[in-house]
This record gives C-alpha cells, structure tokens and sequence, in this order.
C-alpha cells in the first residue's frame, strides 16, 4: 500500500510539468475572455478611424489602388454610420492569386478582434459547402437559417461568399432580401450586417480595360473604379439580378511583374531569407508564368505560387 503511495508520487512529480502545463492550458482556456458583439470587440481597428486597414492595405496588398481606396472608404463610411439604410454589400473582382482573399482578410483583421477565429465572421466557399445542384433549396433554407441565427445573436456579423461565380443563382436569390433596404425581416434588422463576395469572374474585363487604358497611355495608377465599374455591374446583373443589392463591385487588377517582385520579396522574409531585390527581379520570369504575347506582361497565377516554388528559385 505504501509503496503503491510511494510509486504514485514518484511518478506524479516527475510528471508534474505535464500536469501543470496541462492544468494551465485548461485554466488559460476558461478564464480567456469571451467575444462580445459590442464596440470592444467588433470595431475599426479601435477607434473607428479606419487608420489601421488604411496601414494594413498600404502595405500588404500590392498594385491594387482601386480596392485599397473603395475598401477603405466603405468600411470607414459603414463602420462610424450607427444607422445603416442597408447591410454593406461589396463585390470583388478579379484574376486568381491577385489579393481578394488577402483583401477579405486585412478587413476582418481590422474590424474584429479575434480577426479570422472571431465568431461573428463567417466563411463559405461555393464549392465547398454547396457543391450539389440537387441540393439548392436544402442549401437555401439553411444559409438563411444560419445568417437569420447569427444576425439574431449579432448585428455587426460578416459573411464571406468565395466562388461566388460558382453559386447557384438559387442559393444567390434566397440570401438576397438580407442584404436590400428592408427596416426588419421577421423581426430582424440585417442593417449592420456586412457581405463581401469574392469571384474571378470579370477578370477578363479587368484585363481588357486595363489594356486599353495603357494603349491610350495612362498609368496604372490613373485607372478609376469609374472606369471598370460599369462593365463589372452588368456582369453583377448576371450573379444578384435586378435587383441591386451590391455597393460596390471592386476590382483586382491584374498583377504585373512588378508586383510579383513585391511577393517574392514578402515570401523571402517569410522564409527567414534577407529579402534580396535583384535576386527577386532575377527569379521573378521564371517563377510565375505570363500571359504569352502580353507585353505588360501579366502574371497567369498572380502572386499565387510563388511561396510553394521560391524555394527551389533560390537554390
Ligand atoms: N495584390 C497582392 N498583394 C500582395 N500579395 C498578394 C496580392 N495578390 C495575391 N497575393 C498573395 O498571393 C497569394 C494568393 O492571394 P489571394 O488568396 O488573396 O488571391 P485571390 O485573389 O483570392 O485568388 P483566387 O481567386 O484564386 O481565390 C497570397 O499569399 C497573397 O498574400
Ligand atoms: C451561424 O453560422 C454558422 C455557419 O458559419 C452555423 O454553423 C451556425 O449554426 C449559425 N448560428 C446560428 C445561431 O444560426
Ligand atoms: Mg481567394
């Protein structure tokens, strides 16, 4: 008996790191604090300024001058409104691998606390969670029970549609009454709520009015949401219908070789590598391809890629 005793505390402290560390990750997990939906929790970054996403696109989303200023300029404008007439609707476009998602992301990083593990944001992916046509009405009735459930519990909650060019117009339709001028649904406001909507679709046009605005000698730079956004509302025509629910359709422009050096850059830094400029410029033609015959020489993947294939660049 004794011994068994004996035998116990042995052991017992020569496990009493794990025990503890243990016993700290639980204690650590019950006493974190809980997310709120109130302003401590759900705010620009702060202070409602909007300085911390104007940062944040400033420095981290490359080439895109259109998106960085409409993001801002919606989130600033909808984030210090108390009294939204409509949830904030917005509609990003453009080519892979040219920053919507890292776009989605700087948003939610500077609007809720817990950025991406908030439970206020919620994340779905066409072709991941709705992948069967069968299947549309059971898809529909669920997502308005999940965005009428959320929106019940909080008015600042965020929904991200990726693939949105691959939903169904069914499962489009059944979300759309949450996102247009209504007072209440059912007793429910969805004014605060916020709907971005990712898509590749439009690239093309992207591209083609990017091209000719460069013919006609414009820079980069000189490109306005005016010029692009009648092109991408008639494609919104296709996706939302009549009736027109969306803010803003935001273009991606595509990625020049510029701008692929930028990513490189960032990747090096990643890797742990001392970012080197020439060598970023060196490896930058062979790390991506570009569209054949394109003298802006426009990225096919856009900065996609580039962390999985720099590596053996760099070798
Ligand atoms: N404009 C950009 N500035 C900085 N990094 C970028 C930019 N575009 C893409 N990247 C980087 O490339 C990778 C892919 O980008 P992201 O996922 O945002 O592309 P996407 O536009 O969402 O593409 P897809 O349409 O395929 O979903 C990420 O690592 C991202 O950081
Ligand atoms: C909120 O949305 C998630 C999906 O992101 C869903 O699983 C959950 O059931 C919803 N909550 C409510 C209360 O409807
Ligand atoms: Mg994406």
């Amino acid at each position: 008996m004794q011994l068994a005793l004996l035998l116990f505390l042995l052991v017992g402290t020569c496990r009493a790191d794990y025990f503890f560390g243990d016993l700290k990750d639980w204690f650590d997990k019950i006493t974190a604090p809980n997310e709120y939906c109130n302003r401590e929790w759900i705010t620009l970054d702060g202070k409602g300024y909007g300085k911390g996403l104007e940062a944040d696109l400033g420095r981290y989303l490359f080439g895109q001058h259109i998106a960085s200023d409409v993001i801002l300029n919606a989130m600033t404008g909808f984030m210090n409104n108390d009294n939204p007439k409509k949830s904030l609707v917005l509609s990003f476009h453009g080519r892979a691998g040219t920053g919507k998602s890292l776009a989605s992301q700087l948003i939610v990083k500077n609007i809720f606390k817990k950025g991406m593990d908030s439970r206020f944001v919620h994340f779905f992916d066409s072709i991941i969670n709705f992948p069967h046509a069968s299947l549309v009405e059971t898809y529909k009735s669920q997502l308005q029970n999940w965005i009428r459930g959320n929106v019940t519990n909080c008015a600042h909650s965020m929904f991200i549609f990726d693939e949105m060019d691959k939903m169904h117009p069914g499962i489009i339709d059944g979300i759309k009454p949450f996102m247009d001028y209504h007072y209440k649904l059912d007793g429910v406001s969805y004014q605060k709520a916020i709907f971005l909507f990712l898509s590749n679709g439009g690239g093309e046009i992207i591209r083609e009015s990017t091209l000719v605005s460069w013919k006609a000698g414009k820079k980069r730079e000189e490109l306005k949401l005016e010029d692009l956004e009648t092109a991408l509302s008639s494609l919104g025509f296709v996706y939302y219908g009549e009736s027109i629910v969306v803010d803003f359709f935001i273009p991606f422009l595509p990625l020049e070789r510029q701008h692929i050096v930028q990513c490189i850059m960032v990747e090096m830094v990643a890797m742990g590598l001392q970012p080197d400029h020439n060598k970023a410029c060196e490896i930058s033609d062979k790390i991506v391809n570009y569209i054949p015959d394109d003298e802006r020489r426009i990225s096919v993947p856009g900065c996609k890629r580039i962390a999985g294939r720099l590596w053996h660049f760099m070798q």
